[in-house]
């Protein structure tokens, strides 16, 4: 299958899951937006950049090489040849991300990457895919959670005392500045509050079976 899945969402609202769910059982690679902003933010953050220069930004987000390593199943992002590792979720990143995430200029040169990784097929998930990266999709989905919900997620997976509900809430607020927190026109919205993960990876994949005209399973 070679179909393009873009599914979009605030922080914390489950899209990481079920986009590595739906990829693995629909044999296409998953391609997580958002590690390339954290990638760019790490590197900047370790070179002491201005992170108010949208310029000098863009052109460092231009030596990023970011390619599918396929020998993982999903196939998933890797970046300089490296998986995703701690260090793109470290507190000084997530503090930064969103800044560097604003500028036009790094958005250009980033959003173009993504829709070639996303060429061949992809379950792809980030802010803007539906609307920007890829809006010809055929299947778009806007995952959304109660924010207590969507702090008790990250605490699950990073295991935190810190407030986890007022830094989401604050990389939220920045983040809908840069892109609203609207759905594509033709995106449906998925609350996943109060499911499990397997009844929203079960409605998910109702829905792609619609949208690509096959029969539910
Ligand atoms: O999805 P994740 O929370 O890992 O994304 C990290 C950050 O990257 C977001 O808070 C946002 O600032 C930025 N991002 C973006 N556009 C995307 C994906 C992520 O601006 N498509």
């Amino acid at each position: 299958m070679s179909v393009q899945i873009a599914i979009d969402g605030p922080a914390g609202s489950g899209k990481s899951t079920l986009a590595r769910g739906l990829a693995t059982i629909l044999h296409l690679p998953y391609v997580n937006t958002g590690l390339m902003y954290r990638a760019l933010t790490r590197r900047a953050l370790d070179r002491g950049l201005d992170l108010t220069d949208g310029e000098a930004l863009a052109a460092l987000a231009g030596t990023l090489t970011v390619d599918l390593d396929l020998t993982l199943d999903p196939p998933e992002i890797q970046i300089d040849g490296r998986r995703a590792g701690p260090e793109l979720t470290a507190p000084e990143v997530e503090g930064a991300v969103s800044l560097v995430s604003s500028h036009p200029a790094v958005r250009a040169v980033l959003v173009e990457q993504q829709r070639r990784l996303g060429q061949g097929g992809a379950v792809m998930e980030g802010r803007d895919i539906g609307r920007v990266v890829l809006p010809g999709a055929p299947v778009k989905i806007y995952l959304d959670a109660v924010p207590i919900e969507r702090a008790g997620r990250r605490e699950e997976e990073r295991g935190s005392d810190r407030s986890l509900a007022d830094e989401l809430a604050r990389r939220d607020a920045l983040d809908s500045r840069t892109n609203p927190f609207i759905p594509a026109s033709d995106a449906v919205r998925l609350d996943n509050s109060g499911r499990t993960v397997d009844e929203t990876l079960r409605e998910a994949l109702r829905l792609v079976r619609e949208r690509l005209g096959e029969a539910p399973a």
